[in-house]
This record gives structure tokens, sequence and C-alpha cells, in this order.
């Protein structure tokens, strides 16, 4: 066990976050979908130290975060169309799975030894403004132990791996609320339904994504049926609660837990995780979560994804 440090995103915290990162140590930061776990991407034992904390199974590769698209060229290969989806959607929401710059000198536990990286620029300021301190490219995956519900808030990093990891920025709750959306290129297949809609990709790009069929190994942990579980059992789509449900509704008088009273999905996306804690919480152990139908559309394609596998039998 370490003392996890809780810190401020101002200067002073952001110095020492900075400092603790260059000593090949963890720290938790906010973007604007999800906390994520920060690692150096370019050292290996700090790397490993991020699989250990979130006990997460070692074949699974890291996103990297990095503070521009001039940087995110420097680790990756970018076609035509990713650069010009880096230049419509960066920083944001998204994630690109590109071929590798072996030169770039990342960890290849970040990449699990794969010839492709996984690479965003997030938008949250304070994310920014840590790349800016640390100089260099984060590892960070969700804040979570593996195959639990994603972090968006600090206090939410802390319930998890309090104990596991130098440092959590206190940066308040993410606005976006689900992880980003990953894109892999040439041609473009959807690897993960997240915060950015798919929707708004197909029109940047004037075509439709494919959605990459579940590989025989998993690539993505996200991949995995069961992931962004709760304790208790959910049952999705309920148009109300059977007897001893916790209901999390959308739009839905009654609800013990609302995603969004006026049936908005930027602000359902916002509170899900938050909601399934909370859910979790009321529900008790052994306890049963109900959800209400989900618009299946912009960003309610990454709440139900989310939902079916927070629902999905436990392995
Ligand atoms: O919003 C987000 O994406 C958050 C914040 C912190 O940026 N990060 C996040 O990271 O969700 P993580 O590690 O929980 O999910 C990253 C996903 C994983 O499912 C991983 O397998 C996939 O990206 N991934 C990484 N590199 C890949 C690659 N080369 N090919 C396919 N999938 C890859
Ligand atoms: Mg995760």
């Amino acid at each position: 066990m370490e003392s996890t440090l809780s810190l401020a995103p101002d200067a002073a915290g952001l110095a020492r976050a900075a400092d603790l990162l260059r000593e090949g140590r963890l720290v938790a930061f906010p973007t604007e979908t999800v906390y994520g776990l920060g690692a150096d991407a370019t050292n290996d034992r700090a790397v490993a130290r991020v699989f250990e904390a979130k006990a997460r199974p070692r074949f699974n590769p890291l996103i990297v975060h990095v503070p521009s698209v001039a940087a995110a060229r420097r680790v990756a290969v970018f076609s035509a169309e990713a650069e010009r989806l880096a230049s419509a959607f960066w920083p944001g929401a998204m994630t690109l799975v590109l071929p590798l710059r072996p030169e770039a000198g990342l960890s290849e536990l970040v990449t699990a030894g794969l010839a492709t990286v996984a690479v965003r620029v997030p938008e949250h300021p304070v994310a920014r403004a840590l790349l800016d301190a640390f100089g260099g490219p984060l590892a960070a995956p969700s804040a979570n132990p593996s195959g639990r519900v994603s972090p968006t808030r600090a206090a939410h990093v802390l319930d998890g791996l309090d104990g596991r990891i130098a440092a959590v920025i206190d940066g308040g709750a993410c606005p976006v609320g689900v992880e980003s959306t990953i894109l892999a290129l040439d041609p473009p297949r959807l690897l993960r339904p997240g915060g950015l809609p798919a929707e708004a990709i197909e029109a940047c790009l004037g075509r439709s994504l494919a959605t990459e069929a579940p590989a025989e190994r998993p690539t993505a942990p996200g991949q995995l049926a069961s992931h962004y579980a709760p304790s208790a059992a959910v049952r999705l789509n309920a148009a109300g609660p059977r007897p001893g449900e916790v209901w999390i509704g959308f739009a839905s008088p009654g609800a013990a837990i609302e995603l969004s009273e006026s049936g908005d999905l930027v602000e359902a996306a916002a509170n899900l995780f938050h909601a399934l804690r909370e859910a979790d919480r009321l529900a008790g152990p052994g306890g049963r979560i109900a959800v209400a139908p989900i618009p299946d559309h912009g960003l309610g394609r990454a709440i139900n994804d989310r939902l079916r596998r927070a629902a999905a039998p436990r392995p």
C-alpha cells in the first residue's frame, strides 16, 4: 500500500503530478471522457505498474495521450483519412488506432507488442495542462480496477484504487462521461462506440463505418462481453422496477435515479457511470438494478454498449 495523494489542478498540483510521473509512478487525472490512470508511456516499469494497479490482463494495449496532432504524428503514421479525422475532432473524445512508429520509443507494454498504437489528444484543460507539465506521451486506461465501472469523479478513482497509485488530480466531474470512441482506419472501423457519436465521424468521412467483428481474442477490454460491471445484477429495457430492483430512469418519472429527466442523451452519458455506482450502493449486496430503455442513436449507442456489458453474465 502507498498513500494516494489528492492533488488540486493548480500549478503546484500539476508540477507535483509531473514529477511523480517522471519517477515512473502512477497519477490519475481527469479527461473530458473519464478519469485516466496516467503513466510515462516510454517507461516499461511505469506501464507495468498500470496493469498491476488495475489487475488488468496483460494482452490489452493502452491509449497514448498526447497534447497535439503534431505530437501524435511522432508516435503514429497518419493516412489522409486519419489527418482529416484528427483535424475535425481533436482535441476530443476520439481515439485512432494507427500504425506505430517504432522509433517513438513507446514501451512495448503500451502496444502489447502490436504494430499499431491507439492515440488520442484530450480536450480537458487539466489533462492538457498535465501533458504540458510532463512533456511526453502518457499511457492512460480508465482509472478503475479491471472490469469495473469507469470513474467520472476523483472520488470514484479513490473508491477503486486508493493505496494502489501515487496520486489523483481532482478536476471535478467529467463532462462527457463515457470513454472515447475508438476507430481503426483504412478502411474505417468502429472498435468501440463512445463519446464522439459515430454519425459525426461518418459525416466527416462521407462514408459509413464498419463495426469490427468481435476478434477471437478481444483486442479491447471494451470488447469483452462483461465489462463496466457494477456488483448488482442489471436488467435492461425495463419499463419499470420489479420488487426489490433499483430503477435507473431516462425521462422516467418515479425512477430512483435519473440519467436525464428531459431525455437528453448528452446529459445521460455524463451521468451514466455515477448512476450505476449510486444504484449499486442503493441495491446493496446481492442487489438488482433495472434500467429504462435508452434510444440507440448518437451517444445512446455508447450508453447502450456500456449497459449491455454491465448486464452481461459475469465470467
Ligand atoms: O476515454 C477514454 O478512452 C479513456 C480516457 C482515459 O482517455 N481511456 C480508456 O482507456 O478508456 P482503456 O485502456 O480503458 O481503453 C482503451 C481501449 C482498450 O480497450 C484497448 O484494448 C484499446 O483501446 N486499444 C488500445 N490499443 C489498441 C490497438 N492497437 N488496437 C486495438 N485496440 C486498442
Ligand atoms: Mg476501461
